[in-house]
């Protein structure tokens, strides 16, 4: 099937989001949670999928590139559309815009520390702005219905000024649907440890499910992050870059079954199906870059590795990178 943007009749009713600990979503993942990874990961068990984030402005401009972040299919379901923004009206019309492309659900990008998108006063700049970021929230849900809307966050601009749970607390009261929160600040970017131990006194305190992020890196860190914290759901990011069968490691590991062996065999596999996406629904990405950024994640620790991502350097197309997968992971 060819990758299409979703119109409305391709989603006739909006079902309810899927949150649990059996249910495992997909972290958005700017340059890499696109329709061929989302559907890989949903292959694997990845019960719901967030699109990367998207800019507001770009989408209500038409800005080049920002249609094709949008590419889904109705086996990309359930899907959240994540935005990114400063401006509250550009944020409400923009999440208009998706709901006649068929979304339903919609997440508000809190926490994205990138000084480009926090220059803008967008991502986590949003949470020093707070009365901006509820006028915000409140466009988004007014546009796109109760309980629609999610909200991801971080902690806070820095250790001095947190936001939780008070500002999880008020989005709850303007309607949100969920929360979910990467517990570090802004300006820890991804150092030192996410904090999971905020998470628990927060999860007990919301009605609405909240839903962890933060240095899940293997199905077990998500099953514990679970057991310690009691949220709702865990979201996979840096995991599912490494290793998209996560998802069904999660699910093995709660049936009290081993996770898979992450060989070469399965590593091999996991690559082909992912060409196999790629040249299925982004055929406009006729070259071999994308892989080219993903194989050296998913090889991570294998012997040859290295030497594997020396040849993916030079590889431009289809051709050559199946002469290199069979050289360095022969089936
Ligand atoms: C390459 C990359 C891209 C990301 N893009 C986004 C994004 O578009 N929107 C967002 O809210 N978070 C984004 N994040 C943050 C992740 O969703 C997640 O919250 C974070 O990586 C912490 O989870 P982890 O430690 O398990 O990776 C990104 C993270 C990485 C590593």
């Amino acid at each position: 099937m060819s990758s299409v943007t979703l119109g409305s009749p391709a989603i006739p009713f909006a079902q309810a989001l899927p949150f649990g600990a059996d249910k495992p979503w997909l972290a958005p993942l700017a340059g890499y949670s696109d329709l061929p990874f989302r559907l890989l990961c949903r292959e694997y068990g990845a019960a719901v999928c967030e699109t990367e984030m998207v800019s507001a402005k770009g989408l209500l401009y038409a800005s080049p590139g920002t249609e094709e972040l949008l590419h889904t299919t109705p086996a990309d379901q359930p899907l959240v559309g994540q935005l990114f923004g400063a401006d509250p009206l550009c944020l409400g019309r923009a999440t208009e815009l998706l709901q006649r492309k068929g979304f339903v659900w919609f997440d508000l990008n809190l926490g994205c520390s990138v000084p480009k998108v926090m220059r803008q006063g967008a991502g986590a700049a949003l949470l020093g702005q707070e009365d901006m970021l509820l006028h915000a929230a409140q466009t988004m849900i007014h546009a796109a219905g109760f309980g629609r809307v999610g909200f991801k966050l971080r902690l806070g601009l820095d250790r001095t000024h947190p936001v939780l749970p008070d500002l999880a607390l008020r989005l709850e009261d303007l309607g949100a649907g969920w929360i979910s929160v990467h517990p570090r600040t802004a300006r820890e970017g991804f150092q030192g440890k996410a904090r999971w131990e905020v998470l628990p006194l927060l999860a007990k305190r919301l009605s609405i499910p909240l839903v962890a992020s933060g240095d899940l890196f293997s199905a077990a860190d998500g099953l514990r992050c679970l057991e310690e914290t009691k949220v709702s759901a865990v979201m996979y990011a840096r995991g599912a870059l490494r290793n998209p069968a996560i998802f069904s490691d999660h699910r093995r590991l709660l049936a009290g079954q081993a996770p898979s062996e992450n060989d070469a065999l399965h590593i091999r596999t996991m690559i082909e199906r992912h060409i196999h996406l790629i040249r299925e629904h982004a055929p406009q990405m006729s070259s071999t870059w994308k892989m080219r950024s993903v194989i050296p994640r998913y090889v991570h620790g294998l012997p040859g590795a290295r030497a594997l991502r020396q040849a993916l350097c030079s590889c431009t197309t289809w051709q050559e990178l199946e002469k290199i997968l069979n050289t360095f992971l022969p089936t």
